[in-house]
């Protein structure tokens, strides 16, 4: 269980099921302003279902002078062992088997803090944190933010004038939504409420969600966040940000039936969650009747859709397969029927043939008239 002794804030607690005597879901949100190294320490080991963050970068923007902020590092090397170690502590935090979903992107920039030009990559540094602490890589989407037209419009060195010929860049329009796994199991007790549409739409690998959200300059889009929620924990669960900027995981986390943990060092990006999210809260918005055993009915019918699905596709596979044979037969009955035409065709040529010969043979032999000749005969005689 969470330890709530260090709770700050605005505090939401959500009995989702009153009326059912089965078990109830109980959603708390937490809101944190302040160093999440320091936060995630006086956290209880193996209380988080899943982490969901973007966190800042060594040299893009400085969100505050603050020595704990992580944009605010003197070097590349000063970053990545900060950011090690908030990794580690979200992975004591976790559950075994439990995810941490990490979006971040490579980016363009013309002239970096460390005059440097050309694109910054992460993915390689990120991922090695990762599998050093307990982690392995369990699936990832590339999150398409926005049309290289509209970067087109915004970004300088995307403009066609500054075009510049065998030096030309294309568009950081795509960001990626690493999913590492932690060591272990997850708890297979509760069910998945992603309906069979969701799936269908969010197993692509790509993810069309153009970048909206509140205030803050590097906001996380809502339907982003909701897709991380479901695909990677159930109802009642517990999701945290470490990097919480305005707290969007945290409405999305409650506003799914989550527990939430937000921890966010800026002062101004805390308040800003407060101001237009957590205080506007009404107990009343997520009053629902679902519980545990609802989930798991939801979530067997749901099996059940699934499994007469796929039946109807195997059917129609074998109807389909049944059809191309008889196809096949047929053509093959065609072709075999040429062949006979075909052999009968020679055999009459062949017939005539022989039968013309044989008359041939008749004639000289005196059996047979020939008519042809019969005007020669006459005059001869
Ligand atoms: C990329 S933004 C996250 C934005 C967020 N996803 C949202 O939707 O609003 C990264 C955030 O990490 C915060 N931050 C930087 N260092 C931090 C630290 N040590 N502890 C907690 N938050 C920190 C920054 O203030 C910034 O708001």
């Amino acid at each position: 269980m969470i330890n709530f002794d260090y709770l700050i804030i605005s505090q939401v607690e959500v009995n989702l099921n009153k009326s059912k005597g089965d078990i109830h879901i109980e959603i708390k949100n937490e809101w944190i302003n302040g160093d999440c190294l320091k936060e995630l320490k006086k956290m209880d080991a193996e209380s988080i279902d899943l982490i969901i963050t973007s966190p800042p970068y060594h040299n893009l923007r400085v969100y505050s002078n603050d020595p704990s902020d992580l944009s605010n590092c003197e070097s590349y090397e000063e970053y990545y062992y900060l950011l090690g170690l908030v990794i580690t502590e979200c992975e004591r935090v976790l559950k075994p088997g439990g995810k941490f979903v990490m979006q971040f992107e490579d980016y363009n920039y013309t002239v970096g803090r460390d005059n440097k030009m050309g694109q910054e990559s992460l993915t390689g540094d990120i991922n090695k944190i990762f599998l050093d602490n307990n982690f392995s890589l369990w699936t990832k989407a590339f999150w398409r933010k926005y049309s290289a037209q509209r970067a087109m419009l915004a970004q300088g060195n995307l403009y066609y004038r500054n075009m510049k010929a065998r030096d030309t860049i294309l568009a950081a329009n795509v960001g990626f939504v690493y999913v590492y796994k932690k060591s272990g199991n997850c708890e297979l007790i509760k069910a998945s409420d992603i309906t069979l549409e969701e799936w269908a739409d969010w197993a692509d690998g790509v993810w069309n969600i153009s970048n909206s959200g509140i205030g803050h300059t590097t906001p996380f889009a809502e339907e982003l966040v909701k897709r991380c929620v479901k695909l990677w924990s159930c109802p009642g669960d517990t999701v945290c940000d470490p990097f919480g900027g305005a707290g969007t995981v945290n409405k999305v986390a409650i506003e799914c039936g989550r527990n939430a943990v937000g921890i966010e060092l800026n002062k101004e990006f805390y308040d800003l969650g407060n101001e237009k999210r957590f205080n506007l809260w009404d107990n009343s918005i997520f009053e629902s009747d679902d519980s545990v055993e609802k989930m798991k009915e939801r979530f067997e019918a749901e099996l059940l859709a699934g499994k007469e699905q796929s039946a109807n596709a195997k059917a129609e596979k074998a109807e389909q397969k049944e059809l191309t044979q008889k196809k096949k037969d047929i053509r093959a009955e065609i072709k075999e029927l040429e062949n006979q035409l075909k052999a009968l065709g020679l055999k009459v040529k062949k017939l005539r043939k022989l039968k013309k010969s044989l008359q041939e043979e008749k004639i000289i032999n005196g059996v047979f008239r020939d008519s042809s000749r019969e005007d020669t005969i006459h005059k001869n005689h």
